[in-house]
């Protein structure tokens, strides 16, 4: 079945083929119960009915569209996003790691042309921007980088939530400090509270862009629309995809404008970013997560979820910690739990496991009480059958 494929993926030996709210069937019929919504990207639930109404209306009218003409949907889009961040300009692409691109490459740009050269990006241990070459240079895990020399300069990776060894890592090349204001991939990881406004303050003294990575925590995953809200402070530049059009491929950058005139036409550019297709899902997507306070609904169904997962706790002795925001949530155990997806799978549960420690729970933001309550019991069910 793989024949023809790159092996880049160890897939998990089922077809899912439906989807409808936080279910998935695959192709014998049999249901899953969907704890990772094809990680954190399908928010409002398998074909949200206003995203596939969106999606399909514009497929009768134009797929494609060049960036060489005007796109009308861009520009609805991108006001959607910044009327619920912060006032700037935004570039479309189609995923994370291009969203991230295009942030490190308006960094260099402003930094080559407003600081004399200064552009070096300090990033963060244990985080994850992407695969292309730059990101796997951004990306905090040296298991991302493997092989792959030579890989791009001009990056310097400091511990995550460390604020003195950031001061260290500054001098007078340094342009720019990159992070996730939540990291996802490696685990789950919330960083210590005020960090983001100390970030900030320091990004203000030493005059250097703060760009947020909200490729994972972005679009009401956290209980804020960017996780960023929950300290208060804005970033300079940020980056977004995942759950910004419910699972069609679509990525972006937003700037504020002083660092977004660094980019002029020519500067960048994408064939098939901003297209009317992934555009009329994100607006679908966005104007639906407003109108029906998803936002909110991630923040209580996260706190019910984190309840929950308390309770497991007191009767598991293998669960180490959980820890999180919102519907993004770790559970830590001191075993191996790399068999928990495919267990799941017999049980009828999408689960996800990073680095064999850690079980991330990312379901879509529209999971009711009841149905976290069957997520509870089917988990409960399998950490008993392995005597976790
Ligand atoms: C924080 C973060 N940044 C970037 C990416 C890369 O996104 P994509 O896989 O869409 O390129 C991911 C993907 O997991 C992510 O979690």
């Amino acid at each position: 079945m793989v024949h023809y494929l790159m092996n880049t993926y160890a897939r998990l030996p089922v077809a899912l083929v439906k989807g409808k709210g936080a279910w998935v069937w695959d192709v014998d019929g049999k249901s899953y119960l969907d704890m990772v919504s094809g990680i954190a990207v399908c928010s409002l639930g398998h074909c949200h009915p206003d995203v596939v109404n969106a999606v399909s209306e514009q497929a009768r009218n134009l797929f494609h569209c060049s960036n060489l003409y005007i796109i009308p949907q861009q520009e609805h889009l991108a006001e959607l996003i910044v009327n619920n961040s912060f006032d700037g300009r935004v570039f479309f692409c189609n995923s994370g790691a291009e969203a991230n691109e295009a942030a490190i490459k308006l960094a260099r740009r402003y930094c080559n042309e407003r600081k004399q050269g200064a552009a070096k990006i300090i990033a963060m241990e244990g985080s994850f921007h992407g695969r292309t070459l730059a990101t796997v240079a951004a990306t905090g895990q040296a298991r991302f980088r493997q092989g792959f020399d030579p890989i791009p300069g001009g990056f310097e990776i400091v511990p995550y939530g460390d604020i003195d060894a950031l001061l260290d890592a500054i001098d007078e090349d340094t342009g720019a400090v990159l992070l996730e204001p939540i990291q996802g991939e490696s685990g789950v990881h919330v960083p210590p509270d005020g960090y983001l406004r100390q970030l900030r303050k320091i990004c203000d003294e030493y005059g250097l862009l703060l760009i947020l990575d909200e490729v994972q925590t972005g679009i009401a995953r956290t209980g804020r629309f960017f996780a960023y809200m929950h300290e208060g402070v804005e970033p300079d530049i940020m980056t977004m995809a995942k759950a910004l059009a419910n699972g069609f491929p679509a990525g972006a950058m937003l700037a504020k404008p002083f660092v977004a005139d660094a980019f002029t036409p020519g500067s960048h550019a994408s064939t098939f970013g901003g297209n009317p297709l992934a555009m009329s899902a994100g607006i679908a997507t966005i104007s639906t997560i407003m109108r029906d306070n998803i936002v909110d609904k991630s923040l209580q169904q996260g706190m019910y979820l984190m309840n929950r997962l308390h309770e497991l706790e007191r009767i598991h002795p293998s669960i180490k910690e959980v820890r999180g925001r919102g519907l993004m949530i770790g559970v830590d155990f001191d075993a191996d739990v790399s068999s928990l997806p495919s267990d799941g799978l017999s049980k009828g549960i999408l689960l996800n496991v990073i680095k064999g420690h850690t079980l991330r729970l990312v379901p879509p933001l529209v999971i009711s009480s009841q149905e976290i309550d069957q997520a509870m019991d089917m988990i409960d069910d399998i950490l008993k059958e392995k005597g976790l």
